[in-house]
C-alpha cells in the first residue's frame, strides 16, 4: 500500500531583506510538523521559497546600483542558509524567478483570462508604495496604510481583475461544507464577515511595476503579486510545466501554513483561483499569529527586527526551535524578549530536560557502572508514557504545537518528581534494595528515550544527543515514533555520560551582556558618524560671506534641545505630477514611515536618495501641502550650496540606526 501523502506549504516570503525571527517562526513551524510526519512514515513534501517580484525589490536594486535579479539571488543565498543554520528540512524550494514557474503562471492567467474569470479595467485607489498595496478609502486608518502606518497616494491605472467576487456564494459554501478548511477556527468567522460585506474583484496586474511576470497577451501589464506569488503552491509540483511531476500526487496540499495578515489571500483568492481553473481545493489553511517586538509586528519595513542567525549562535540552534514552538499558544500573537528566551532555555531545557537527563545517566553510571537491565514500568510513568504518543500526535494533527510539546515536558516533569518520589540515593545505600533500583533507573532512562523519540521533530540536535547518551541508536529512536513499534521496551540500557544539553544561563549576566553589545553598537555607530562630519569638513571650500548670510539671536542648550533632530531611513522616493520642485520622499524615523514633501528635486534624482539614512527634523509641525493632497511630516536637514537654493545633504552610515537622535 502506498504510504499515506502529507503536503505542507509556508508562505514564500519577499526577498527584499534578510528574514527575520518572524519568518522562522513559520518555517520552524511547518518543519516541526514536516519532520513529524516524515516520522511518522508518511510521504512528505515540504515547500518553500521566495516570492520575488514587485515593486519594492526594483527599488531596493535601483538603490543598490544592481539588477533586481541580482539583488534577489543574493538575499536568496542568505534565506537558504538560515534554513540550513534552523535545520529546516524542506524539500523544495520555489522561486518565483525559476523559469517553470513563470511559465506556468502565464499559462493560468491566460487560462483565467479566457474562461471570463479575467478582465481589462482601471484601477483607483489608495496606494501604499512599499506595502506595495492599493487600500479603499474605509481600510484605511487615520488615512495611512493599515499595515505599516505610512503615507498612501491617490493613484489610478489600468490593470486586469480578477472575478473574485463571482465565487463568493461558493466559498461560502465551501467553508460549512469543509469545517476544518480554516485554521484555527476563530478565525472562520472572520472571513465570513469579509466575505458577507462584499467581494471586491481583485486587481492582478500593473502597468506601473517593470520587474514581474508579462501578461502574455498584453505585455506592458505584469502579473501582480497574488496570482504570481499564490500559484507557486502548485506550480512547484510541475502543474503547467514540466520541471516536476508529483502534481497528482500531492496536490491538494493538506496544509498552507501562513501568517493572519495573509489569510484572506489563502482563503478567498486563493481557493476562488482554484475553483475557476476547476481545480481541488487546499485540506486546510492555518492562519498563526505574529511574534511582536517591543508591542508591534517584527517587519523589515518597520525595522524593528531580531536576527535568528545571531541567537541561534549564542544559544544554539535547538534552544532557538524551542522557543520559537513552544512560546506562544499557536495561532496567537506572542512577545519576542530576550529575558522569555533565556527563561524558556534555563526552566525547561536546562533545568527540566537536560538535569533529567544528566542525573538519570550519573545515577546508572554511579550505581550501575553504566548498564540496567530491563524492569517493568510503574505504575507512577506507565499510564503518562502509554498516552503521550497519541496525545501528541492528536496536537499535532490539530496543527497544534505548542501543546504537543507541553505534553512531551509534562512527561519530563513526571520523570523529575518520580526521582524525588523514589530516591535513588537512598535506595543505593541498602544491597537489598538494589533490584528497586534497577527498576528505577531503568523506569527513568525508558521514559528519556521516549522523550528523545517523540522530541526528534522540534529538536532534531538534541534528541540523538540524548539517544547517544542512553546508548541507543539514533535511528532506533525513529522506529519507537510509529504505531507499530511503539511500547516494545528495551531489554536494557548502557548509557554515556555526556556534555550537559543545554548549559544554564546566568539571566542577570546575560541580560548585562545583551544591553552592553547594544549600547556597543549605539556608541559604534556614533563615532562612525562623527568621523565622517570632520572629514568632509576639511575638504569642503570655505562658505563665502553671502553664503553665510545673517546670524539667527542665540538661543539657550534647552532651546537647542527642543529641536527633535534624528536619523531617518529614505525607504521610497519619487518625482511629483504636482511640483518640478519637490520629491516626495517616504522615511522610517525608527518608529514609523512619514511623508516629506523636500525641495531638493533639482539637485537629487529618487535613485540618489532611496536606501539612504540622512537627518531630519522629526518635531516639526506636520504641513498640509498641495491644497492638503500631502501632509509632510519633517524637514530633511540640507546644506547650502550656493545662493541659489542648492544643496547637499549628509547621509549616515550604514551602522548608524535609523531613529538615532543627531545631537
Ligand atoms: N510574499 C508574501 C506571501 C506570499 S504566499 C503565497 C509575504 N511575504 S513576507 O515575506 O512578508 O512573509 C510573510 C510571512 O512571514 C507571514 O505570513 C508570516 O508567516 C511570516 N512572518 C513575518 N513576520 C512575522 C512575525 N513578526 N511574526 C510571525 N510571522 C511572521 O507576505
Amino acid at each position: 500500500m502506498e504510504n499515506k501523502k502529507f503536503y505542507i506549504t509556508t508562505p514564500i516570503y519577499y526577498p527584499s531583506d534578510k528574514l527575520h525571527i518572524g519568518h522562522s517562526y513559520t518555517t520552524v513551524a511547518c518543519d516541526a510538523l514536516a519532520r513529524y510526519h516524515r516520522a511518522k512514515g508518511e510521504d512528505v513534501l515540504f515547500l518553500t521559497g521566495t516570492d520575488e517580484h514587485g515593486q519594492k525589490i526594483q527599488d531596493k536594486a535601483a538603490a543598490k546600483g544592481v539588477t533586481p535579479k541580482q539583488y534577489v539571488d543574493e538575499i536568496v543565498a542568505t534565506v537558504k542558509d538560515l534554513w540550513q543554520t534552523m535545520d529546516v528540512s524542506y524539500d523544495r524550494f520555489i522561486r518565483t524567478t525559476d523559469d517553470y514557474h513563470v511559465q506556468s503562471v502565464q499559462k493560468i492567467f491566460t487560462a483565467l483570462h479566457d474562461k471570463g474569470d479575467i478582465y481589462k479595467s482601471t484601477y483607483k485607489g489608495m496606494y501604499c508604495k512599499p506595502c506595495e498595496s492599493f487600500w479603499t478609502e474605509a481600510q484605511l486608518k487615520d488615512g495611512c496604510c493599515p499595515d505599516c502606518g505610512g503615507p498612501v497616494y491617490e493613484a489610478e491605472e489600468e490593470a486586469y481583475f480578477f472575478k473574485t467576487s463571482k465565487y463568493a456564494d461558493r466559498l461560502l459554501q465551501w467553508y460549512e461544507d469543509h469545517p476544518d478548511f480554516i485554521q484555527p477556527a476563530s478565525r472562520k468567522n472572520e472571513m465570513i464577515a469579509f466575505i458577507k460585506q462584499g467581494l471586491q474583484d481583485t486587481c492582478v496586474s500593473r502597468t506601473s511595476v517593470s520587474w514581474g511576470i508579462p501578461v502574455p497577451f498584453d505585455p506592458k501589464h505584469t502579473i501582480y503579486v497574488w496570482i504570481d506569488a499564490l500559484s507557486n503552491y502548485i506550480t512547484a509540483l510541475g502543474y503547467g510545466n514540466d520541471a516536476y511531476h508529483d502534481y497528482d500526487k500531492y496536490w491538494p496540499a493538506d496544509v498552507h501554513m501562513v501568517g493572519k495578515e495573509i489569510l484572506r489571500f489563502h482563503t478567498i483568492i486563493w481557493p476562488a483561483m482554484l475553483m475557476a481553473l476547476d481545480l481541488p481545493l487546499p485540506k486546510k489553511v492555518f492562519g498563526h499569529g505574529w511574534l511582536l517586538l517591543g508591542g508591534g509586528k517584527m517587519s523589515k519595513s518597520k525595522g524593528n527586527v531580531v536576527d535568528p542567525v545571531q541567537l541561534c549562535d549564542r544559544y544554539g540552534v535547538d534552544a532557538v526551535r524551542y522557543f520559537l514552538l513552544r512560546e506562544v499558544p499557536f495561532g496567537n500573537d506572542g512577545s519576542f524578549t530576550n529575558e522569555a528566551l533565556i527563561n524558556r532555555i534555563n526552566t525547561d531545557l536546562a533545568n527540566d530536560l537536560g538535569n533529567l537527563l544528566s542525573r538519570t545517566v550519573a545515577m546508572c553510571e554511579k550505581y550501575f557502572g553504566g548498564t540496567v537491565a530491563k524492569a517493568p514500568i510503574d505504575e507512577a510513568l506507565a499510564p503518562m508514557m502509554d498516552a503521550l504518543p497519541g496525545k501528541v500526535d492528536a496536537a499535532m494533527e490539530a496543527l497544534d504545537v505548542p501543546t504537543a510539546l507541553i505534553h512531551i515536558f509534562e512527561l519530563v516533569q513526571r520523570a523529575n518528581k518520580y526521582i524525588d518520589e523514589t530516591a535513588p540515593w537512598v535506595l543505593a545505600k541498602n544491597e537489598a534494595d538494589k533490584p528497586r533500583l534497577n527498576a528505577v533507573l531503568y523506569n527513568l532512562c525508558s521514559a528519556l528515550e521516549l522523550i528523545a523519540a517523540l522530541l526528534q521533530p522540534y529538536l532534531p540536535n538534541t534528541a540523538p544527543k540524548m539517544a547517544e547518551q542512553l546508548g541507543v541508536e539514533a535511528g532506533e529512536l525513529s522506529a519507537l515514533l510509529r504505531a507499530d513499534t511503539l511500547g516494545q521496551l528495551r531489554a536494557g540500557y548502557t548509557v554515556h555520560k555526556g556534555e550537559a544539553l543545554f548549559p544554564r544561563i546566568d539571566v542577570k549576566a546575560e541580560i548585562a551582556y545583551l544591553e552592553a553589545e547594544d549600547a556597543k553598537r549605539k556608541a559604534a555607530a556614533e563615532t562612525a558618524a562623527a568621523q565622517a562630519a570632520p572629514a568632509e569638513k576639511a575638504e569642503a571650500p570655505a562658505a563665502g560671506a553671502e553664503l553665510i548670510g545673517e546670524h539667527e539671536a542665540e538661543i539657550s542648550f534647552d532651546d537647542f534641545c527642543k529641536v527633535e533632530l534624528r536619523v531617518a531611513e529614505i525607504r521610497a522616493c519619487e518625482r511629483m505630477k504636482e511640483s518640478k520642485k519637490l520629491l516626495h520622499l517616504t522615511v522610517f524615523d525608527g518608529e514609523r514611515e512619514r511623508c516629506i514633501l523636500s525641495g531638493i528635486a533639482k539637485w537629487f534624482a529618487p535613485e540618489d536618495l532611496i536606501g539612504k539614512k540622512v537627518g531630519i527634523v522629526a518635531n516639526l509641525a506636520p504641513r498640509p501641502m498641495m491644497k492638503g493632497k500631502y501632509v509632510s511630516e519633517g524637514m530633511i536637514v540640507a546644506a547650502d550650496t550656493d545662493t541659489q537654493g542648492g544643496c547637499a545633504v549628509a547621509f549616515y552610515p550604514d551602522n548608524v540606526p535609523a531613529g538615532a537622535r543627531i545631537h
